[in-house]
């Protein structure tokens, strides 16, 4: 009899940002095939918590440039280990289906006939502008947003500052992606913030406009992973400096400290 696949968002990194039913998922299994982004914090993290896992770990993180297990045999180990009656969890970092080829893995098991379940995470698009205090919507200030991948070129995106852009995967061409922003609606002072490694060791914010932050992430070392907000409601953040931060606007974020600890 086959087993089983559970496609499982591991969010940002903290175990705390598990779903209730991502942790029964695991818990339940023989195998879990994790990523290194997010998923290995939270396995590491259960584990400081006193959580066991019995289950077997294959790690298949990939570091960005370098494609540790490529996609075709990650498809292939899901596929091999539930026909041999395995349960097995796919542990990827924020949700599966945000930029994380969960719809390939999907699509690879059902046709070789495995039931596939989904567990949706907390994606690091919403959660990592969360820790610089950057709501992506907010009454007034932005009503919409984008999530882009900026590995590649970024193509021009419509819409003013009123609209929150975030590009993932962006450090490697913000300069590109910077310029190409400035060129619409948005401008060269438009304001964007770098939240880089969120609920890791590294994690750092630096705040800036499209017309400013490539030199500033260049000058800091800025790596990856960041996530790269662009919009007037970096303004909100309390990491953003006094000239950025001059909006008239009440927002009380809770536990997001009020004066940034360091720029
Ligand atoms: C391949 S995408 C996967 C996104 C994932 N599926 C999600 O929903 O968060 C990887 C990119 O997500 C962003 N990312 C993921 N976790 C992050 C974190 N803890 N801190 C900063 N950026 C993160 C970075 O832009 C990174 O390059």
């Amino acid at each position: 009899m086959s087993g089983r696949v559970w496609l499982v968002g591991a969010g940002p990194g903290d175990s705390g940002l598990l779903t209730l039913r991502g942790l029964r998922a695991l818990e339940s299994a023989d195998v879990i095939v994790a990523d290194r982004l997010g998923a290995r914090g939270v396995l590491d993290g259960l584990a400081a918590d006193g959580v066991h896992l019995d289950a077997e770990v294959v790690d298949v993180g990939k570091l960005p440039g370098h494609h540790a297990v490529p996609q075709d045999a990650i498809n292939a180990l899901l596929v091999r280990e539930a026909l041999a009656g395995r349960t097995v969890v796919r542990l990827k970092g924020g949700d599966p289906y945000v930029f994380g080829r969960g719809g390939e893995e999907l699509f690879a098991c059902q046709e070789a006939g495995i039931e596939v379940r989904v567990v949706p995470g907390v994606t690091s698009a919403v959660s990592v502008p969360a820790l610089a205090g950057i709501p992506l919507t907010h009454r007034g200030v932005a009503t919409s947003f984008t999530v882009a991948t900026a590995h590649d070129q970024l193509l021009p995106l419509g819409g003013g500052r009123d609209h929150t852009v975030v590009l993932l995967m962006g450090v490697g061409t913000l300069a590109q992606s910077a310029l190409t922003l400035a060129r619409g609606e948005r401008g060269g002072d438009c304001p964007v913030a770098i939240v880089e490694d969120g609920f890791g060791a590294r994690q750092r914010v630096t705040v800036g406009t499209l017309a400013t932050i490539a030199a500033q992430a260049a000058e800091r070392g800025v790596r990856s992973p960041a996530v790269v907000v662009v919009g007037d409601v970096v303004r909100l953040s309390p990491y953003a400096p006094a000239a950025l931060a001059s909006l008239d606007l009440t927002f009380d974020p809770l536990a997001v400290p009020r004066k940034a600890p360091s720029l």
